[in-house]
């Protein structure tokens, strides 16, 4: 199975980095949302990135405007139709990439490739509802996609091996390494990386310490790159919350339980960086 275009549902943090992965590595791409300027502002995160590669001396200016050349954005999912790859990177809600599946489906060419980009949800619940669960499979890439070197292959019990080799092969052609998992909710990094972060708001929740002493005790202490509270600042409380719901309402264990705290906060717009506030103000 050879891949040569490649289709991004949802550009967002997560689905621009896809596209833009995908176009440095010389694919076409068409990047699917719901509206015009969703995609573009995508494509802006994408340019600004791509220069900052050209500001370090890692891309020239020419491979930037060659991959920002690959790209393409749409509203229409029928755009879609002839990609040999499409890839799913929209809201972590079942409910939603079921939508966008299904519609996929019905346009797509049979021997279209379909993966999720999701970080929590069982991909074989997902892959059921279209008619190629064999062709279906995670790609679980990791925020920011064009900085962070993994991708998790998630294999279902359905998924083929032609389609796990052409996932794992596009995963490594755009400079990633690979790791398989099953299909468990979080897979291998989330599973042990969740309970660490809900963990850690527990913690500041219960006055241990202060946010930044308990990012510095881990940042420091275990030379993470970021603490805990400033990593669920940059990954957006949101999403932690809606992983957290997932794994509890999956493996009804107290670990994964929701601090009310991160509920609070979510339920009030205090969702990290991209709101502006979460644990940290990042209004300035
Ligand atoms: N494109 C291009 N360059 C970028 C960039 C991007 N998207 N994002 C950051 N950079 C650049 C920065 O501008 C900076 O450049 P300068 O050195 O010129 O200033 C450089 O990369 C390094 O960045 P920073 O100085 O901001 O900080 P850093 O050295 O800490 O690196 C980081 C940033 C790679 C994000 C690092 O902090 C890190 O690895 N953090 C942990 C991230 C992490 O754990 N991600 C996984 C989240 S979990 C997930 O994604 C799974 C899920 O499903 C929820």
């Amino acid at each position: 199975m050879e891949i040569k275009k490649v289709g991004i549902i949802g550009c967002g943090q997560m689905g621009s980095g896809i596209a833009q992965v995908s176009a440095v590595a010389g694919y076409s791409v068409i990047s699917r949302e719901i509206e015009d300027a969703f995609w573009q502002k995508g494509f802006a995160r994408i340019e600004k990135s791509l220069a900052k590669f050209v500001e370090k001396g890692k891309l020239t200016a020419a491979q930037k405007e060659e991959a920002m050349g690959r790209l393409i954005g749409t509203t229409k999912m029928t755009d879609l139709a002839d990609c040999d790859l499409v890839i799913e990177a929209v809201i972590e809600n079942a409910d939603e990439k079921v939508k966008m599946f299904k519609e996929a489906d019905k346009t797509c060419k049979p021997e279209t490739i379909f993966a999720s980009n999701t970080s929590s949800l069982p991909i074989g619940d997902i892959a059921a509802h279209t008619s190629r669960p064999q062709q279906f499979c995670g790609l679980h890439f990791f925020n920011p996609v064009p900085l962070m070197k993994l991708v998790e292959v998630v294999r279902t019990i359905s998924t083929d091996d032609a389609t796990y080799q052409a996932a794992k092969g596009f995963a490594e052609s755009v400079g990633k390494v690979v790791v398989t998992a099953k299909d468990s909710p979080g897979f291998i990094v989330n599973l042990l990386l969740v309970p660490y972060l809900l963990d850690a708001v527990r913690a500041f929740e219960a006055g241990l310490a202060s946010r930044e002493d308990i990012d510095t005790g881990m940042k420091l202490g275990c030379g993470h790159p970021m603490g805990p509270l400033t990593l669920l600042d940059f990954i957006g409380l949101d999403t932690i919350y809606y992983i957290a719901e997932i794994f509890f309402d999956e493996f009804k264990d107290g670990r994964y339980a929701s601090p009310p705290l991160l509920k609070r906060m979510v339920n009030a717009g205090l969702l990290g960086k991209k709101s502006g506030r979460g644990f940290y103000d990042y209004s300035a």
